[in-house]
């Protein structure tokens, strides 16, 4: 599907983004895990997510779905049932991630293949691989690295697990495979990395603890959790803070976004690069807790100098690191991301697909091993972008629009599906699209 997006006048108004889209494939997770029926509200309905409720039910759960809220009624820690068929996780990377955790230490066995699509496939499993087999699960990967995969369960023995990447994903799927081995895993960060796992598991009456770094968690009989609310996905919220700061005039607010420290990377970027935003973070590097922190975001249009992105800062903003090479085309002077190599194994690989798509629409942008290099050049001409099926990249070329001078259309627009089907609505009650 085509869409153009032109020139926009100024964004106004409140609006509130897409629910988050890590919470709410954990919260389906951790809901089946527990035996207890869970009531989730503000669940993110979108193609990622529904196919984590998909999955779930495949396993044994049931997901009654009515009005705002779900109901989860989960099988149990230690109780997923044999699936079917193929679970098929779609596009969805968390899934595929966090999902054999869960079904490594299944005390029954059993196996389940998991599969997704054409990106999916493109995307590597060792990472978890890895650290599952070392536990003592069987795995079996076709090029010992891609979907489709089976994971085979067998009895787990706790590791210490040093992550070769800071990566939630991979984070998360070590600890819940921990919940069902024998002693104290423990899985050590290279630099920290979204902690919606580690949150939702201390609320579940698991034993979590980090310091410095190194995160711990003790096995468990049962999980016990009670009702969950999913806030606003600062990840979606992004795309609409990058139109309002770009489009001269705008003013917007957005309402119930979450906060939490280890995704808002993008928002501190944006705030050095000389953006006035309004709203309560939670202090970097506070300590963990259950909650997830809440706010409003006041945003508005403002010149922006270049910045340079460090290793530390790209897990905390990796997936507005594209947001990130859009605002350096209007910025004054050289934009740099480093230490991003993790983004050529995302939905496409973003440092190739923002570079060319962006350079397709007149930006002085090169691409290196680990990131890229922007000069401003006061604005984008416009032009044409494709999604190549990548949400984020669909997204992005229609914030580029907004700001261009000539207007953008963009192929594949239903992308945006994935994570935030109503970001062309939402976009246009701002004033924008
Ligand atoms: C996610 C973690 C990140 C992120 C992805 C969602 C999560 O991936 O890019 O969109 O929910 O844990 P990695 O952990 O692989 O960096």
């Amino acid at each position: 599907m085509k869409r153009r997006f032109d020139p926009s006048g100024a964004l106004r108004g409140s609006a509130r983004a897409a629910a988050d889209k890590s919470l709410s494939h954990r919260a389906a997770l951790l809901a089946a895990m527990t035996s207890d029926p869970v009531r989730v509200t503000g669940y993110l309905d979108a193609a990622d997510t529904n196919s984590t409720l998909a999955a779930v039910e495949a396993l044994g759960a049931l997901v009654e779905r009515g009005g705002d809220a779900l109901t989860i009624r989960g099988t149990g820690l230690r109780a997923a049932a044999p699936a079917a068929g193929v679970i098929d996780v779609g596009n969805a990377g968390t899934l595929m991630r966090l999902l054999p955790g869960w079904l490594a230490g299944q005390p029954g066995g059993g196996s389940w293949t998991l599969d997704g699509d054409e990106s999916i496939r493109r995307r590597p499993v060792d990472r978890i691989a890895e650290p599952l087999r070392l536990m003592g699960a069987r795995i079996d990967a076709r090029e010992d690295r891609f979907a489709p995969f089976t994971v085979t369960a067998s009895p787990l023995q706790a590791i210490e697990y040093v992550l070769p990447v800071a990566s939630a994903q991979i984070k998360s799927c070590v600890l819940l495979a921990g919940l069902t081995a024998a002693g104290e895993t423990a899985v050590i960060e290279p630099e920290p990395s979204r902690d919606h796992t580690e949150r939702l598991l201390l609320r579940c009456g698991v034993t979590v603890t980090r310091e410095e770094g190194r995160i711990c968690v003790c096995p468990q009989d049962e999980l016990e959790l009670r009702d969950l609310h999913v806030p606003g996905d600062p990840s979606s919220a992004a795309f609409l803070v990058a139109a309002a700061v770009l489009v001269r005039g705008s003013r917007i607010v957005i309402e119930g976004m979450a906060a939490n420290w280890t995704r808002v990377g993008f928002l501190r970027i944006l705030e050095r690069m000389g953006a006035v935003l309004v709203g309560e973070l939670e202090p970097h590097g506070a300590p963990l807790s259950p909650d997830e922190p809440v706010t409003e975001l006041d945003v508005a249009h403002g010149g922006l100098v270049g910045t340079t992105v460090e290793a530390a800062e790209v897990p905390l903003a990796i997936d507005e690191l594209p947001l990130v090479a859009l605002l350096g085309c209007f910025a004054e002077g050289e934009t740099v991301v480093r230490g991003a190599e993790e983004l050529r194994v995302k939905e496409t690989d973003r440092i190739a697909t923002v570079v060319d798509g962006l350079r397709g629409l007149g930006a002085e942008i090169e691409a290196t091993a680990d990131g890229f290099v922007v000069q401003g050049s006061g604005g984008l001409r416009g032009g044409t972008i494709a999604s190549h099926g990548d949400h984020r990249l669909a997204m992005l070329g229609a914030v580029a629009g907004l700001a261009s001078r000539d207007g953008v259309e963009v192929e594949g627009m239903e992308a945006a599906a994935v994570s935030y089907p109503g970001f062309e609505a939402d976009l246009a009650a701002l004033g924008g699209a």
